[in-house]
């Protein structure tokens, strides 16, 4: 390699090491895996090495001791944190017993039996009967203090006290995410249009490693405990694990003493299955000979103990027909592939579906269309297909093409270069991105209008009343229209010609009376492969055996009949023109012509009555609701209009943040409300100024651009303001402490010990001073918190504005109450 090639692939590394640090350590959402990341890391160290002169004081490399593979101390462990031998099958298990047998020379041993917990391995030691440290495996020997972070875990005690608990002890488990935390988390991603984790175990690792330890706090980690150290009066595992129960560690209820190797296979047997009711991933059973005195016997090889071993349960696998693929948009436009499967049983769940993520997985894959391929139920809570059985595959078959177009709205698809999915780019008109977009805005983090849950935003989509935040509150000016909105389109289909029509058992329920739609839905599934016509007649036979109402009923179904005849509209298999319906009950007012043409290209009875412009009977009123799905009834209409009113009264940083600016969460939102105060100058914000702004980086700023680059959204910004909502700050009553900061102009970067964000910027103002959120000469000090950005503290220095610290800061302020 020549020097320039060196200079160049140099830069190129380094970019990429500080991009792919930034997705780890900044959004904990690694986009490669540790491997990959050492081996870049590798290529750089080489080339720095081989060419020293093209050695910078700020690449990547030159932070490998500390900084960037952790900003957390490192901590030695006192006794080694060791890993587990694997075995994978019951002989390997049967081997392993055998060789616990002849190395104590006796076969009277007890085995203990875990659950083997996917997640991040963790130390507690507590010194005095308080949490001390909270230390990583690393890699076994020392690893990262993490103390901070691990404090938020909620059941985890801060100090453990008592008559007969040790002075100094240490613990040991496993930090997880469960299930439902996770998918928590990933659903106010998606809200935020933010990546999604990939699972819950690198979900955990990369939260544990958080700088804020307020953001780990909200994550709600968790802890399974399963080892205990320094207590020499412990004798057996199973003493220790009671104990450590009793002091209030956290310990999963699935563990099992045994006698015998038979029964530990009875242990995994018993787990194979259940285990995917627990709320966190395993991925096998840890056997663990229970008396210690037998584990000092035992001893270790190089890496193992002698006394334990893991058994990995093998991810169960099927083969089955791939059926089609389903294309999914998301709330951000991005598309995701689902491969529809013939139904197989895979560890105890009947399996349909199978994720495949994107287009590069479907090409990993090598899918054909109709291939049997392989599913497998892992850690992941969704089966994935893990190959191809390609020998039977026909000889016809064509490889999987990957859609082009939005299958919602039919725009051209988009793919960015460095990213894997495609994307739907008609953000303002696709159907799924409107209604991501506005369930953002109502939702309680923003405008919080809780009576607009999703399927009345879908309605209020669907029918063509909403298609943007601005249109909400255009909603107050319809109150009217809204009454008798239907909630549910599965029961429409429309023809052809636009010819609206309702599924077959919806058309019976609304034109008979005392029975209920789940009797004919349980009546007409029975019946499904006659024609029609046959169905009918077989129904009116029904209601006589029933009983219920029979003339007027089976007249009814009579006159169904004959219309349908008369009328000889285009048939569609289940469903019945609508007009047909309504001109049974509506025969004696309007004629058959106008309801079939109100019927064109309506998607709901609401909306051909609309168009209809009737006054109805309270009777008939009556009937044609039960033509219609879930509607919008009068109290819920009400509860609507008072959330929308209500909600003109939240904040602008609320307002800021409803408005779904890409990557502007609502701690961002918050800061640039604070630093702005309006929407107005945010619009005229450059990127200069911006990026003065602590937490602000070129991400985000392209983002505010973009949005304020589209005329519509401009529209949007302009409507709410006419609807009256805050689109500036409110000068806040803020609480007076004092004014020891009268007239002075304050920034705080870096971490602070005493104060969150909000908290530091609250506290200058409560003391009489004016927080600044840019470094500029105009400032009268900085507070100086802990790793405060080089660049901006040469700026500092530049500018000549005074650096103290937090502690100077504090005693600015104490005594100064008024
Ligand atoms: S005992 C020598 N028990 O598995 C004993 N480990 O490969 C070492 N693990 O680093 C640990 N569940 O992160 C033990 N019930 C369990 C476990 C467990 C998960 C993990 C742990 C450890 C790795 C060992």
């Amino acid at each position: 390699m020549t020097r320039t090639e060196a200079e160049q692939r140099i830069a190129q590394l380094s970019e990429q090491i500080n991009h792919h640090n930034f997705l780890y350590y900044q959004e904990s959402n690694p986009e490669i895996s540790d491997f990959e990341f050492d081996q870049l890391l590798e290529e750089l160290i080489r080339l720095e090495n081989q060419f020293p002169d093209l050695l910078k004081s700020d690449s990547p490399s030159q932070r490998v001791g500390g900084t960037i593979t952790k900003n957390f101390k490192t901590v030695e462990h006192k006794t080694k944190m060791l890993s587990l031998g694997n075995t994978y099958t019951i002989e390997e298990l049967i081997d392993f017993d055998e060789r616990v047998e002849k190395g104590l020379g006796r076969k009277d041993f007890e085995y203990f039996c875990e659950m083997k917990f996917d997640g991040v391995a963790i130390s507690l030691v507590y010194e005095n009967g308080t949490l001390a440290r909270a230390v990583t495996r690393g890699d076994g020997y020392k690893g990262d203090d993490v103390t901070e972070n691990v404090k938020t875990i909620r059941n985890i005690p801060l100090t453990v006290k008592g008559p007969g608990i040790p002075e100094n002890f240490e613990v040991r488990g496993e930090i997880f995410l469960s299930h439902s935390e996770f998918q928590k988390i990933n659903q106010q991603r998606e809200e935020n249009g933010e990546a999604l984790l990939a699972n819950p175990r690198n979900a955990a690792s990369g939260t544990l490693k958080m700088q804020d330890s307020s953001i780990v706090a909200k994550r709600r980690l968790n802890c399974y405990f399963y080892e205990l150290l320094g207590v020499d009066s412990v004798q057996t595992h199973e003493e220790a694990i009671h104990l450590i129960e009793k002091w209030g560690f956290n310990v999963s209820p699935t563990y099992r003493k045994t006698n015998s190797i038979q029964d530990v296979i009875q242990y995994i047997e018993d787990w194979r299955e259940k285990r995917f009711t627990l709320p966190l991933d395993t991925d096998g059973v840890v056997l663990k000979v229970n008396s210690y005195n037998q584990r000092e016997e035992l001893g270790f090889t190089a890496k193992n103990p002698r006394w334990a071993i893991a058994y990995k349960y093998k991810a169960e696998s099927a083969e089955t027909e791939l059926l089609s693929i389903t294309y999914q948009v998301g709330r951000t436009g991005a598309i995701t592939p689902v491969a529809n499967l013939s139904p197989v049983s895979l560890a105890g769940t009947t399996v349909k579906r199978a994720s495949l993520h994107n287009a590069n997985e479907i090409e990993r894959l090598g899918l054909f269309e109709g291939d049997f391929v392989h599913v497998e139920k892992g850690g992941e809570i969704i089966p994935k297909i893990t190959g191809v059985n390609e020998s039977l595959r026909k000889p016809e078959a064509k490889p999987i093409s990957y859609i082009t177009h939005c299958p919602e709205c039919g725009t051209l698809l988009e793919r960015k270069e460095s990213e894997a999915k495609h994307y739907c780019p008609n953000a303002s008109e696709c159907p799924p991105q409107i209604l991501g977009r506005i369930e953002h805005f109502v939702s309680k983090r923003a405008m919080d209008i809780d009576s607009m849950g999703t399927e009345r935003i879908r309605a209020l989509i669907d029918q063509e009343f909403i298609s943007n935040p601005a249109d909400i509150y255009d909603l107050e000016e319809k109150k009217a229209e809204l009454l008798g909105l239907e909630m549910s389109h599965d029961q429409y289909e429309l023809e052809g010609e636009g010819l609206l029509y309702i599924s077959v058992e919806k058309a019976l329920f609304a034109l008979t009376e005392q029975l209920s739609f789940k009797q004919i839905q349980d009546f007409l599934s029975e019946n499904v492969a006659l024609p029609l016509n046959d169905t009918l007649r077989a129904f009116q036979e029904q209601i006589r055996k029933w009983k219920k109402k029979v003339p007027s009923n089976t007249g009814m179904v009579d006159y169904l009949i004959a219309s349908l005849k008369d009328h000889q509209l285009p048939k569609l298999e289940d469903y019945v023109p609508v007009a047909v319906v309504l001109e049974i009950f509506l025969g004696r007012k309007v004629d058959f012509d106008t309801i079939l043409e109100a019927s064109k290209n309506e998607g709901t009875v609401h909306g051909i009555l609309l168009k209809l412009n009737l006054e109805l009977s309270d009777q008939l009123t009556e009937r044609i609701k039960k033509l219609k799905a879930n509607t919008f009834q009068e109290g819920v209409v009400k509860n609507i209009m008072e959330g929308i009113a209500a909600s003109k009264k939240q904040p602008f940083e609320k307002v800021l943040f409803g408005i779904g600016i890409r990557n502007i969460g609502e701690n961002t939102a918050q800061l640039l409300a604070n630093h702005f105060g309006s929407i107005d100058k945010l619009k005229e914000a450059s990127s200069e100024e911006l990026l003065e702004i602590n937490g602000i980086g070129e991400i985000l700023v392209t983002s505010i651009h973009d949005f304020f680059a589209q005329p519509e959204n401009l529209k949007i910004i302009d409507r709410l303001k006419t609807h009256g909502l805050n689109l500036e700050i409110s000068e806040k009553e803020s609480t007076i402490l004092g004014n020891a900061l009268a007239g002075k102009r304050i920034l705080a970067s870096g971490k602070l010990n005493h104060f969150k964000r909000d908290e530091i910027i609250d506290t200058v103002k409560a003391h009489g001073g004016q927080y600044i959120s840019s470094v500029s000469k105009n400032l009268d000090f900085i507070i100086e918190g802990e790793e405060m950005g080089p660049s901006k503290k040469e700026k500092a220095q530049k500018l000549g504005v005074p650096l103290i610290s937090e502690e100077e800061f504090l005693k600015m302020i104490n005594g100064d109450s008024q």
